[in-house]
């Protein structure tokens, strides 16, 4: 098995996924990698919704897409290219994107990430729970499936939790579509890490990297 450092490296957005079935100990591992993760006080309020059937998927689905119409698709095609990228690879990503956006249901497994996060949920609400999605990603990734991290359906979060069909106190934080991948695993590029990091003052160069 590939180490966790190439596992990080070649751990990318895969949206083209293939309907083939995933087997259940293969969800199971990548859930039991989830709740390894921390989360604060270690209350563990989080949920995990697997979804296979089609129906409420293609429900969700239904919001995804309007909010690519709406509003990630303008904003794809007016913004540059992101540090680490250029505008082929933005335009294969913008591509791959809107392929995911028509197939989104088609992935024969979601997990959906939730926390019981109280009346007023917070920055704070997400740290708890988006260490899990990565460690889901993660572990995804070294079971040779493919996902993305995906919150989109969050800019209609009221129709999307309710057609998920979370009760009252539960909100949805990520949705996580798994499949065997129909590319393959590259590396991640997102630019020199000179770009994101200084040293003891804002705006300082750090010169070890
Ligand atoms: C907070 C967050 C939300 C994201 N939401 C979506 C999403 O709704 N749909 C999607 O296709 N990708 C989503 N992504 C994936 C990013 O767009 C992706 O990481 C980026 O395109 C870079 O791709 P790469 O990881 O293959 O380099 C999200 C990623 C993060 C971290």
């Amino acid at each position: 098995m590939a180490d966790v450092f190439e596992i990080m490296h070649t751990t990318r957005a895969m949206r083209r996924l293939k309907p083939d079935p995933v087997p259940d100990d293969l969800i199971r591992k990548i859930l039991e990698a989830g709740i390894c993760a921390a989360n604060g006080g270690n209350a563990q309020k989080w949920k995990f919704l697997v979804l296979k059937k089609p129906e409420i998927k293609k429900a969700v689905a239904v919001w995804y897409k309007k909010a690519f119409d709406e509003v990630i698709g303008p904003r794809y095609a007016s913004s540059p290219p992101p540090p680490g990228s250029d505008p082929a690879k933005f335009k294969r990503q913008h591509a791959a994107v809107e392929y995911l956006t028509e197939h989104y249901h088609e992935a024969p497994v979601w997990i959906v990430c939730c926390l019981e996060d109280g009346p007023n949920p917070s920055r704070m609400s997400g740290a708890s729970i988006y260490p899990a999605v990565q460690n889901m990603l993660l572990a995804a990734r070294a079971l040779g499936l493919g996902s993305t991290l995906t919150t989109r359906h969050m800019l209609f979060e009221k129709e999307a939790d309710a057609a998920l069909g979370l009760p009252p106190g539960v909100r949805s934080y990520a949705i996580l579509p798994i499949g065997y991948p129909m590319g393959k695993f590259g590396p991640v590029g997102r630019g020199k890490l000179s770009e994101f990091v200084y040293s003891e003052t804002w705006g300082q160069p750090y010169a070890e990297v």
